[in-house]
């Protein structure tokens, strides 16, 4: 069995982790064999590059964008030589919370041009595209408060330095996120993230399940 690429985007708070935990078991109920991973930090090496970019420096020295660039494509081609690669080989599916359209959605909002993130983009993943991208869409109005909200909730747990940027950087994230999909209606769904979880696992499914069946699975 052919194995399968299928990636989760969306601003911060929209709910790709839960929806991807949420999906993950229920392929696993069906007997597909599922590997879930993320990015940044997806493999032992990149887990240092997210450090790097996600924990503020002590000195207060900040990546300037296109460092910044580098770093989150360093980390993806080393999560796909290591391991989204040898996994697809294997035959898995392989489920990924965020993957080159985040990139392009939060890189490209900071200013780096498309043709930039394209040559890029050909570099680290040549062929490699996902069979499916699911846009987990939600006014950061609205994710930013959800993020605030588990932010106070779990104890230690340690903001993301991007959590802090403005609402009008989200939306510029936010709109880019649509425009990929308006560009690549094959490969890109958008899911409203503003209903229930309950729900938003179900549109969800309505997208994989079909994917699936076509792949050779037997999925209810
Ligand atoms: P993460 O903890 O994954 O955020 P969340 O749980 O909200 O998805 O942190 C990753 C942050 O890095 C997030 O703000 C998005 C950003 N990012 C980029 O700017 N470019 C990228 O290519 C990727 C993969 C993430």
């Amino acid at each position: 069995m052919a194995g399968l690429l299928i990636t989760m985007e969306g601003v911060e708070g929209s709910g790709k982790s839960t929806q991807i935990q949420r999906l993950a078991d229920r392929l696993r109920l069906s007997g597909v064999p599922v590997e879930v991973s993320k990015e940044p930090g997806g493999t032992v090496l990149g887990k240092e590059i997210r450090a790097l970019l996600l924990e503020p420096h002590p000195s207060g020295e900040t990546w300037a964008p296109k460092a910044e660039l580098m770093l989150f494509y360093a980390d993806r081609a080393q999560h796909v030589a290591r391991f989204i690669g040898p996994m697809l080989e294997q035959g898995k599916v392989v489920l990924l919370d965020r993957f080159d359209d985040s990139t392009r959605a939060y890189q490209g909002a900071q200013g780096i041009g498309d043709s930039v993130l394209d040559r890029l983009g050909e570099v680290v993943l040549g062929r490699l595209k996902p069979t499916l991208t699911l846009i987990l869409d939600l006014d950061p109005a609205e994710s930013l408060l959800r993020v605030e909200a588990r932010n106070s909730a779990s104890t230690g747990f340690r903001e993301t330095r991007f959590d802090e940027e403005s609402v009008a950087f989200h939306r510029r994230v936010r709109s880019r996120f649509l425009i990929i999909a308006q560009k690549d209606p094959q490969r890109v769904a958008v899911v409203s993230a503003r209903e229930s979880e309950d729900k938003v696992a179900e549109a969800v499914w309505a997208k994989v399940a079909p994917l699936m069946r076509t792949a050779g699975y037997r999925v209810e």
